[in-house]
């Protein structure tokens, strides 16, 4: 068979895709590049108005969107969601796990409650939205690809009280490849993303809410950009056009992959 042209490689056209916790950040980043890309997109989100605006952007740039309002940490949401996306579009081809919440928690104060949502949301969630995804993708037998969302935090602490976070990615990171092992006779292909520090109204809250506690905030910041070579915080669309490569034809022979879109931050 002659090899795909490019645009043969990233055209999405005419299929459909989940992406969980889209209503900004880098769920937005990535709903709207799969959009660019032709899928047909449903936005799901515990925040509606947030979902809105991501499917009114979805649409204003001529691509096609629903929203769901559904809690990427219950299982019969997931259902709920996947079932949604098959009724609006007819096929469920790609999902991105990408909803995740990150607080700070010092260890020795740490709450049951902090602890089990932040694994509930960014791990348990994530299995089961796989699960109902890969579901639909086996009864349909057409194969598909699932994008969860880690974090370089998942392989490396920051000592900034992200211990929970810390564990949940790492988790994330070995559901990746245990999922990939099982799903890949169905050719339903699983890879990660593990973003550095990238500038999204999430960690935007997270740098606030430790200037509010009276940390020092220049130091930190200081000591995190000497780590960056390239010089920068990220932005959403760097992760989002990984995001959208590893959902493309252009990554058919890749599963169980864990691609570090840190900036180099990790070098040092
Ligand atoms: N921003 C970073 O620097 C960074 C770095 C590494 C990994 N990540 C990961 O990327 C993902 C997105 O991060 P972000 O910075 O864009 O976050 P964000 O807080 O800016 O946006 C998150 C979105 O998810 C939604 N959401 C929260 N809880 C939800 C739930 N239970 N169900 C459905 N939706 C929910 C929010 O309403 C919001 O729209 C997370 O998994 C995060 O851990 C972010």
């Amino acid at each position: 068979m002659a090899p795909k042209s490019i645009s043969q490689l990233f055209d999405l056209t005419g299929k459909g895709a989940i992406v969980t916790g889209a209503g900004m950040g880098l769920g937005q980043a990535i709903a709207l590049r799969l959009a660019e890309a032709g899928a047909s997109v449903m936005v799901t989100d515990i925040n509606m108005e947030a979902a809105g605006t991501t499917v009114e952007q979805i649409r204003a740039g001529g691509g096609t969107a629903e929203s769901i309002e559904a809690d990427a940490a219950r299982a019969a949401d997931a259902e709920k969601v996947v079932q949604a996306t098959v009724d609006a579009f007819g096929r469920l081809d790609i999902l991105v796990n990408n909803a995740g919440i990150f607080s700070f928690a010092p260890p020795m104060q740490m709450q049951e409650e902090t602890w089990d949502r932040t694994l509930d949301i960014n791990l348990k969630g994530m299995f089961f939205n796989a699960q109902a995804a890969a579901r639909e993708m086996i009864k349909a037998g057409r194969g598909g690809k699932i994008v969860n969302m880690a974090s370089m935090d998942g392989v490396h602490p920051t000592r900034l009280e992200l211990v929970h976070y810390n564990a949940s990615k790492g988790g994330v990171i070995m559901l990746t490849k245990a999922l990939a092992l099982e799903l890949g006779p169905h050719n339903i292909l699983v890879n990660a993303v593990s973003p550095g520090p990238i500038m999204t109204p999430g960690s935007a809250a997270m740098a606030e809410s430790l200037q509010a506690r009276g940390a020092p905030l220049d130091e930190l910041t200081v000591r995190f950009w000497e780590r960056l070579p390239l010089g920068r915080m990220g932005e959403p669309d760097d992760v989002a056009t990984v995001a959208l490569f590893l959902a493309s034809a252009a990554a058919d022979y890749m599963t169980g992959s864990i691609v570090l879109v840190d900036g180099g931050y990790l070098l040092t």
